[in-house]
């Protein structure tokens, strides 16, 4: 081994750390809540709403209990539904195609840019059918998806655009924030996301009055009032405490996602000639870096080696959408979006939280380069 240091184990998410650092402000936020008994809704998340979509500039803000259910309930206020095709992308969570589904439209797809791993806007044109009714563009890993063109095409040929912001709170593109360029936006509060809950959430942004009317009907059995249901809506809304916890969190994470940002600098110094491809950030982007995922073409080999050193990493993620036994579609077999499923093949996370220290990055680093030349 080339550099022998003492080992530091570096796990791939450290949320106890975190949990850690803002003890006293989380435990009073929760005794809160229990002291109003608004467990359900109420007033924590009523001002949640307003300060997330506040931080994005966005008019509207939407809680419920999932990233999914945002999805799910903007599609739905966007009007879509059985006979509508939506185009997204797919190499994404399988929430995103799952949310379509659930509201009985069919997913279709368009390959990515084999740079940014997002949504390429010049194969666009060529997967709108008479169908086609929505487009849903995912920010992976934190990276805004090119949306001038996105939405420049949206508009002139009548789609709705969709914002799957989930991975990507505070991250801007052309200087604005993710969640202000669709139609409707939605995020996710899942505990390992840049803003996570200690539980679920997740939330719709939306400059629409119309449309941020309806999702706080649907997220609640459709009522306008108590007992009084205009529409079939769902059990969707977020808890009070979540609303309380994610209030705190928010006040720091601006701090938190410029840590990223430094860490993914630093990465890219460390791992300059390490033999493996670094992520970039676009021009027109202010990434937050949700994932920080490099490619190999050896990965199993390498991630085995790194865990050996005490190194954990993921892998965001392993098989497309479409080639998903659940999600598979006769339209799409494998090769159907080569730089996708490249991406699937290669990619692999490296450990990437706010309380990392050079200490941290600096092992990741020692323990790729010790890995005998690929
Ligand atoms: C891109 C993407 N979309 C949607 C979701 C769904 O969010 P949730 O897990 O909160 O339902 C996630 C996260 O899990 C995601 O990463």
């Amino acid at each position: 081994m080339a550099n022998t240091g003492p080992v530091v184990k570096v796990p791939f998410l450290d949320l106890g750390a975190q949990v850690r650092s803002i003890r006293g402000e989380i435990d009073e936020a929760i005794a809160k809540v229990l002291d109003s008994t608004q467990f359900v809704l109420g007033d924590e998340v009523a001002a949640f709403e307003r300060e997330f979509a506040r931080a994005h500039g966005a008019a509207h803000g939407v809680a419920v209990n999932s990233g999914t259910s945002a999805l799910h309930l903007a599609l739905l206020a966007a009007g879509v539904g059985p006979g509508d095709e939506v185009i997204t992308v797919p190499n994404t969570f399988v929430a995103t195609v799952a949310a379509i589904l659930y509201t009985g439209a069919r997913p279709t797809y368009v390959d990515v840019d084999p740079v940014t791993f997002n949504l390429d806007p010049s194969r666009l044109e060529a997967a709108i059918g008479p169908r086609t009714k929505a487009i849903l563009p995912v920010h992976l890993y934190g990276q805004p998806a090119d949306m001038e063109p996105i939405v420049e095409i949206g508009r002139r040929r009548g789609l709705i655009v969709i914002e799957d912001a989930a991975q990507a709170h505070l991250a801007r593109y052309r200087g604005k924030s993710v969640g202000t360029f669709g139609d409707l936006a939605c995020f996710s509060f899942y505990p390992g996301k840049n803003l996570g809950a200690y539980g679920e959430g997740g939330m719709v942004l939306t400059s629409d009055e119309g449309h941020a009317r309806k999702i706080r009907m649907l997220r609640d059995w459709g009522q306008d009032r108590k007992y009084h249901h205009l529409l079939a809506g769902y059990n969707y809304r977020m808890e009070g405490m979540q609303g309380a916890i994610l209030r705190v969190k928010l006040r720091h994470l601006e701090r938190w996602t410029e840590q990223r940002r430094a860490h993914a600098a630093r990465y890219a110094e460390l791992l300059a000639g390490a033999g493996v491809g670094i992520p970039i950030e676009a021009a027109a982007n202010r990434h937050v870096w949700h994932v920080y995922a490099v490619r190999t073409e050896n990965r199993e080999s390498v991630m085995k080696a790194l865990a050996e050193q005490g190194v954990q990493t993921g892998i965001h993620y392993p098989v497309n959408v479409h080639l998903q036994p659940a999600y598979a579609d006769p339209r799409f077999g494998e090769g159907s979006f080569p730089h996708a499923e490249r991406a699937a093949a290669e990619v692999m996370s490296l450990p990437m939280y706010p309380e990392m220290t050079e200490d941290h990055l600096q092992a990741v680093s020692r323990a790729l380069r010790a890995i005998p030349r690929r």
